[in-house]
């Protein structure tokens, strides 16, 4: 492979302590010639290898080091990090990192953000040929090499060559160019949703009074936007119809503001018209009525002449049209249900009246409309499966990996 691009990509890359480190300087240059993104993790060992002012230099951003520092923890906590990451390298990888990594150590930053990520990680290994070869360093390599999911460890080297101790063998860290390489390749396998287009609803709708009032609800949009990052992240072509939020769109994804009810249906239709779509996820807390007759200009109030009498009427129900079979129907329809009692029964009778494939459950009594967490149950036409309260980023995570499981079943 030559010039790949990484363009959008988020690399996180820990550099161990090895005179190999000097290499990562290349390797964080070339990564951004290719268009990605990188940050920098230094330990304790790198850094009396290269220095955090280089690194921040060729990076653009500043550099976490092997010390917890508040500061750096308040912009982007470890855990943070390692999530923002598409993939994660160790480069140059050592005998130690690579053993707390295998046995689930994490006493240092860079061992923390190894064991909390649920990215991929790419080892670039650069010690002695004699650790190398030694086998707890060899047990340690096929440990984390026979992970499964995400944290399936790829290796990229170690080459042959001389070494900077004088000897020669197995050992040598691989060149960035082929970093570069091993990089792409383990980006490209991790997009299992590339050329599905997906169409998300999200937030809250407004429906009009007049000019200046309406009637809204309290969600945040936090739920759906989470879901769209995800979608795109295992690269979805992803549109989002978002109704009012405080919320930016996540990296890759289209946005369509709109406010009512009709709007969002109307901007749903008019995606499903333009190209197939796969996956409908209909998240939007939509007003079940709006007023009929909005004023065209501010209602006043009249002296003694009490509240103005509002005449509501039903809006459409965007999740049972998408639903419709025909020749536009996404091929997966997923609704959510917010309930307040009777979670079971209320989802269960959802997900037939409305003719969506799953839905999603959620008890909005607890703590849900504006917060990071959620608790859910997935309904779909074979059962049911509760995940427990966990951030709204992890429920759509999960979310997405159902749908990937999904098309891997049934590919047309
Ligand atoms: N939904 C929709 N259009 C509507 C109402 C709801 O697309 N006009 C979708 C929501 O996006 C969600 C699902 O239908 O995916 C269920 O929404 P919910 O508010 O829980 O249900 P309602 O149909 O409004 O029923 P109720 O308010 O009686 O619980």
């Amino acid at each position: 492979m030559s010039n790949p691009t990484l363009l959008g990509r988020r690399v996180l890359l820990i550099i161990g302590g090895g005179i190999a480190a000097y290499k990562s300087l290349e390797l964080v240059r070339l990564i951004k010639k290719s268009g990605g993104e990188v940050m920098t993790l230094l330990t304790k060992a790198g850094a009396e290898f290269v220095t955090p002012m280089s690194l921040a230099a060729l990076s653009g951003h500043s550099v976490r080091q092997d010390l917890f520092m508040p500061e750096d923890e308040t912009a982007m906590g470890h855990i943070e990090l390692s999530r923002w990451a598409d993939l994660v390298v160790v480069a140059p990888a050592t005998a130690g990192l690579i053993a707390k990594a295998a046995n689930g150590m994490a006493d240092d930053l860079a061992s923390t953000t190894l064991l909390a990520t649920d990215k991929k990680t790419l080892w670039a290994p650069a010690m002695n040929v004699r650790m190398w070869e030694h086998p707890a360093v060899q047990a340690n390599v096929s440990k984390l090499k026979s992970f499964d999911g995400f944290h399936r460890g790829a290796f990229v080297g170690p080459d042959q060559g001389e070494m900077a101790c004088g000897e020669f063998g197995f050992g040598r860290m691989a060149e960035p160019a082929a970093i570069l390489d091993a990089i792409a390749a383990a980006l490209s396998d991790s997009k299992p949703l590339a050329g599905r287009k997906a169409v998300i609803t999200a937030g809250p709708t407004f429906e009009a009074i007049d000019p200046v009032r309406g009637l809204t609800n309290r969600s945040s949009g936090k739920q759906g936007y989470a879901v769209a990052a995800a979608l795109a992240e295992l690269g979805a072509e992803v549109t989002l119809v978002s109704g009012p939020v405080f919320l930016n769109p996540p990296a890759g994804v289209r946005r369509i503001p709109v406010e009512a009810a009709t709007e969002m249906l109307a901007a749903v239709e008019g995606e499903l018209k333009s190209s197939p779509v796969d996956i409908a996820v209909m998240s939007a807390a939509v007003a079940d009525w709006r007023v009929d007759g909005v004023a065209t200009g501010k209602i006043k109030k009249v002296p003694g002449g009490g509240p103005p009498a509002l005449q509501l009427i039903e809006n459409p129900d965007i999740l049972a049209a998408v639903s419709k079979s025909g020749p536009s129907r996404p091929k997966l329809v997923i609704g959510f249900a917010a309930e307040t009692s009777d979670l079971e029964a209320n989802a269960k009778a959802k997900l037939s009246r409305k003719g969506c494939d799953w839905i999603v459950g959620n008890d909005v009594s607890q703590d849900v409309f504006g917060s990071d967490g959620n608790a859910v149950t997935l309904f779909t036409r074979d059962g049911s499966e509760s995940w427990a309260r966990q951030s709204k980023t992890d429920i759509a995570n999960r979310l997405a990996q159902h749908i990937v499981e999904h098309f891997k079943a049934n590919p047309q």
